[in-house]
C-alpha cells in the first residue's frame, strides 16, 4: 500500500493501471477509520483490481468551525488499518492541494438537499459534492463506495453522478453497528463512557419503532420515536423524519411509498449523531 499526497502523483500511479484495464474502486473518507469504513474498503477490494481510499477532512462541508476543529485526525493509525484491509493507495492530500483557491462551484439538488441535514447544516452538501466531485475527477474510479448511515449524502451523491454526469457506479453499503446497536461513526470516539451508554437509546428507539409501526399509523410511530428520545437522559433530538427513500420527502402514511426510511439526528452532549432505519424496503 502506498501513501500519496499530491494529485499529480496519484494520477501518475493510476494512469498505467487504467491503461492495463484495471478497475479502480474509490472509498472517500475523512479518516478516523472504524469498522464501518473497513466494510466499505473490504468490499471495494473484493470488487476492484485497485482501491484508492481518500483520507481528507474536507473543510468545505463543515458549517460549524468548532466541529471541524474537533474532528479526529488519525492518519498513521488509518494507514495501518488500510494496509490490513488491502487498500492499494491512501490519498491524503493537504487542504491547499485540494483547494488551491476557494471552490466556488455550487451544487444544488432540490428537494433532496433542502430537507433534514440540508436544512440543519446549510452548505454541508454543497461541500460534500465539491470534494466528492473533485475525487471523482482526480481518481476516475470505476466504482465508489458510500455508507448508508449517511443516507441523505448517498442519495445526493447518486443524484450528482446522474446529473453531472459521471461515468461510474455508486455502491451503497449497509450501516455497520456495534454489537449493542449503536451505528458506527468517527464521532463516537468523542463520547464519554456515560454518553456512550446514553447514545444507545437512539438505535434502540429506531429498532423498537419498526415493530411499533406495524400496529400504528405513521404519525404515531414518528411520535413514538420522538418521545423515546425526549425521555432519554442526555439526548436532545434535532429531527426525526420518516421519508420516501428515493425523494427524501416526508411521507404521511405507510401506503404512500414502497420505500420508507426514518432518519434521525440527535445531540448527545455536543456530539451530533445520525442514524436511520428502513421501515419499507425496495429489495
Ligand atoms: O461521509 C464522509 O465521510 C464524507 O462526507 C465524505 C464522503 C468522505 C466527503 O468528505
Amino acid at each position: 500500500m502506498k501513501l500519496v499526497q499530491t494529485i499529480n502523483e496519484l494520477r501518475a500511479e493510476l494512469a498505467p493501471l487504467r491503461k492495463e484495464g484495471k478497475t479502480i474502486g474509490l472509498v472517500p473518507t475523512m479518516g478516523a477509520l472504524h469498522a464501518g469504513h473497513a466494510s466499505l474498503v473490504k468490499r471495494a477490494v473484493a470488487e476492484n483490481d485497485v482501491v484508492v481510499v481518500s483520507d481528507f477532512v474536507n473543510p468545505t462541508q463543515f458549517n460549524d468551525k468548532n466541529d471541524l476543529l474537533k474532528y479526529p485526525r488519525t492518519l498513521d493509525a488509518d494507514c495501518k488499518l488500510l494496509e490490513e484491509y488491502g487498500a492499494t493507495f491512501v490519498f491524503a492530500p493537504s487542504v491547499e492541494e485540494i483547494y488551491p483557491e476557494p471552490d466556488t462551484r455550487v451544487f444544488s439538488y432540490p428537494p433532496l438537499d433542502t430537507v433534514m441535514e440540508g436544512k440543519y447544516r446549510p452548505g454541508h452538501f454543497n461541500g460534500v459534492c465539491q470534494i466528492v466531485s473533485k475525487l471523482f475527477l482526480i481518481v476516475g474510479p470505476t466504482r465508489a463506495y458510500f455508507g448508508e448511515k449517511d443516507f441523505q449524502q448517498l442519495a445526493i451523491v447518486r443524484e450528482m453522478v446522474r446529473k453531472y454526469p459521471f461515468d461510474l457506479q455508486i455502491v451503497g453499503c449497509p450501516i455497520v453497528r456495534e454489537e449493542d446497536g449503536l451505528a458506527l461513526s468517527s464521532r463516537n470516539a468523542r463520547l464519554t463512557p456515560e454518553q456512550r451508554v446514553q447514545a444507545l437509546q437512539i438505535s434502540k428507539a429506531l429498532f423498537t419503532s419498526v415493530d411499533y409501526g406495524k400496529t400504528h399509523v405513521l404519525s404515531e410511530t414518528r411520535k413514538f420515536v420522538e418521545d423515546c428520545i425526549s425521555r432519554a437522559e442526555g439526548l436532545c433530538l434535532e429531527y426525526f423524519e420518516i421519508v420516501d427513500g428515493n425523494t427524501l420527502q416526508p411521507v404521511h402514511a405507510w401506503d404512500e411509498s414502497d420505500y420508507i426510511v426514518g432518519c434521525i439526528t440527535v445531540f448527545c452532549g455536543d456530539v451530533r449523531l445520525i442514524d436511520n432505519i428502513k421501515y419499507k424496503c425496495k429489495e
